[in-house]
């Protein structure tokens, strides 16, 4: 199969190559001796990347600390199953499906993927698989961060950051699907964006004072850094501050603070994926490139705004 590969860790996405793999063993995945209990293969049509996967450590070694490289990368998929393992529930030879890849193992920048069933849910015939894959990390990040971390409830107030962004775009449609007032952050030329996907308020990074959205229920941080720094006292007493970003410099007075990396999750998943069905949520895709342009497509200096995906079948 064709995939993407990166071996050297410092090259960075200069350093992916497109290269032959072997196929998925299919043989070995469905014999009780591999140790391919609740995996499946996926037909991989679509793929997402994480502009920092390359320095996830997860990315180089195994659950045990080894070097796994050459990897593939790319965690975010979209595709048919074509063959199941003992123990894969939930699943069917032929179904189309969409979630995240496990991050210890090689990803989805390939033309074949190997997953754990439970990673994956059912993707309904009339959501795109580009959609699909574009929708998988950024939707679960932005569920988990609001409602499962954020304990977001309909009339709260919620920050958050990046609002034009991937995750951010997201995380701002799904607060104001649940009933939530959203203010979103940005630079000053993501206002229109912001205000397009939900945000009731949008406060300037570049120009208007942090300090004045002090007060909030929950803070949706992506950014770390001093902004993070600064945005954990925005929290009201009892409210909480949510980062995806790392640990947090401070903790709020009175507040919780969470950081969390997210999960694949089927009900959740196959939640979001209703959204986006009903038109209630709409994934902020950007570009949309082919497995041999990956490389360039995904180049943070050059990509565009939005989720790019990676199509790899048509
Ligand atoms: N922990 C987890 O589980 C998890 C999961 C998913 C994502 N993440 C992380 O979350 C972050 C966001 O991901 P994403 O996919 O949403 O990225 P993204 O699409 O690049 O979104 C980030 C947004 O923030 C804006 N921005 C960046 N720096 C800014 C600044 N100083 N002031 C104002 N706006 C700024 C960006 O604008 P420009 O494009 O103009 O820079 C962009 O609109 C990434 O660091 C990613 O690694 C973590």
């Amino acid at each position: 199969m064709k995939a993407i590969i990166v071996t050297d860790r410092t090259a960075g996405i200069a350093g992916m190559r497109l290269v032959d793999r072997p196929d998925p063993d299919v043989a070995r995945l469905a014999s009780l001796d591999g140790a391919s209990y609740g995996d499946v293969v996926v037909e991989v049509h679509a793929s997402g990347f994480t502009g920092n996967e390359l320095d996830w450590p997860s990315t180089w070694t195994d659950r045990e600390g080894r070097d796994r490289s050459p990897t593939i990368p790319g965690h975010e998929v979209a595709g048919v199953v074509t063959a199941l393992s003992y123990g894969a529930a939930g699943l069917a030879v032929g179904q189309r499906v969409f979630g995240l890849t496990d991050w210890t193992r090689d990803g989805s920048l390939a033309e074949y993927a190997v997953v754990e069933a439970r990673n994956l849910a059912p993707l309904a015939g009339d959501v795109d698989f580009v959609t699909g894959a574009g929708v998988a990390m950024t939707g679960l990040t932005a569920w988990q961060g609001l409602f499962e971390h954020g304990r977001l409830t309909a009339g709260q107030t919620v920050l958050v950051h990046g609002v034009a962004g991937a995750v951010g775009s997201m995380a701002a449609q799904l607060a104001r699907d649940a009933g939530a007032y959203v203010v979103g952050t940005g630079r000053a030329s993501h206002r229109l964006a912001a205000l397009d996907f939900g945000a009731n308020e949008f406060l300037d990074l570049e120009n208007d004072d942090l300090d004045d959205a002090a007060g909030v229920d929950l803070v949706f941080d992506v950014f770390g850094g001093d902004i993070g720094r600064r945005s954990v006292a925005l929290v009201r007493p009892g409210g909480t501050f949510v980062t995806v970003a790392g640990p947090p410099e401070g903790r709020p007075t009175d507040a919780r603070s969470v950081d969390f990396v997210v999960v694949s999750d089927r009900a959740q998943l196959t939640e979001i994926a209703h959204r986006v069905r009903t038109g209630r949520v709409r994934p902020h895709i950007g570009r949309v490139a082919e497995l041999a342009d990956a490389a360039s497509a995904l180049d943070p200096a050059t990509r565009a705004p939005g989720k790019t995906v990676i199509r790899i079948r048509p």
